[in-house]
């Protein structure tokens, strides 16, 4: 018999506990999406914020608002729902999605690390390094090894034989925990899965580990004004960094047993760290607030304009 469904255990059984989930993922949501939001339209909508960092940057929180999207809304109608249950396609369309989202996200923040080097360590040469063809070079590359990273994970998940339990014990399809429920020997596909996934995370780690480092080296031996300010950014990109990556490795470390705390961890690389990347990357820049603040005062000068016409339309009436 083939598997149609698969149910998942959600991520608390307390019934009062679901009730305040609901509230503050219901919270959370909002702000990720409303955040990230603000920070695309400010970025396009500032001639000033036209540079390759912050094109990244308005890139980076389009991923989040679709990493925070393929589960979350899901798990918060789940709360209150019972049993939880997702069609045999919906699992798929879940896996498929958390690793192009996922892996996007990485390949993206190995190029914006990337564009950090080239500007603090060769600073002549930016302008010429880092233009804007090779800023959508990046952009587009990060989208297409995502989703080859994970037709690669799919190719050999889809076909596993299903036929048995389909118990998820997390509130979306972990492909670490459906893997296991494929009713044949599934050894050599969770060797391979931990490979591919593994694969794509530590390199991507590595790489922005040796650029954040030949960066800090760089940054060390000047006491200049602009350095401070290059510490700053610095520490935005390690902080999200750790919280993106740290989850990732310590679920993928030890996938063959599964730890009640995976779950949470999950929450943490699609939740939080959608919500901090505006907090961290806009509330501490200058450019990106100064940039915000042109916009309320455009879109307040347009409103007095709207309501002046309306006025003079009543007036005339
Ligand atoms: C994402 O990057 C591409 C390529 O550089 C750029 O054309 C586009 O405007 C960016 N998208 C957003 C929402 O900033």
């Amino acid at each position: 018999m083939e598997v149609a469904e698969f149910v998942l255990l959600g991520l608390s059984s307390s019934w009062e506990l679901r009730y305040f989930f609901f509230v503050l993922f219901n919270f959370l949501y909002m702000a990720i999406v409303l955040g990230n939001l603000l920070i695309v339209i400010t970025v396009i909508s500032e001639p000033a914020l036209h540079t390759p960092m912050y094109i990244m940057l308005s890139n980076l929180s389009v991923l989040d608002v679709f990493l925070a999207t393929y589960a979350t809304p899901k798990m918060i109608h789940d709360f209150l729902h019972e049993p939880k249950i997702i069609s045999f396609e919906g699992c798929m369309a879940q896996i498929f999605l958390l690793h192009v989202f996922a892996g996007g996200e990485m390949v993206l923040l190995v190029a914006m690390a990337y564009d950090r080097y080239v500007a603090i360590c060769k600073p002549l040469h930016y302008a010429t390094i880092m233009n804007l063809c090779r800023c959508t070079g990046l952009v587009v590359g990060s989208w297409v090894i995502g989703v080859m990273h994970s037709l690669s994970q799919l190719a050999f998940t889809i076909n596993l034989p299903f036929c048995g339990p389909n118990i998820v014990d997390s509130y979306y399809c972990d492909l670490t925990l459906v893997i296991k429920l494929a009713c044949t020997d599934t050894y050599v596909p969770e060797v391979l899965m931990l490979l591919d996934s593994g694969l794509m995370g530590v390199t991507s780690f590595f790489l922005l580990l040796i650029s954040y480092m030949v960066i800090l080296v760089t940054v060390r031996g000047h006491s200049s004004v602009s350095m401070a300010k290059a510490r700053s950014t610095l520490t935005a990109h390690i902080t999200v960094v750790i919280l993106f990556f740290g989850p990732c490795i310590f679920i993928y470390s030890w996938p063959f047993s599964n730890f009640p705390v995976d779950k949470v961890l999950s929450v943490f690389s699609t939740v939080f760290t959608p919500i901090l990347n505006p907090i961290i990357y806009t509330l501490r820049n200058k450019e990106v607030k100064s940039a915000m603040h042109k916009l309320k005062t455009r879109y307040i000068s347009s409103r007095l304009l709207f309501q002046l016409s309306l006025t003079r339309l009543n007036l005339l009436n």
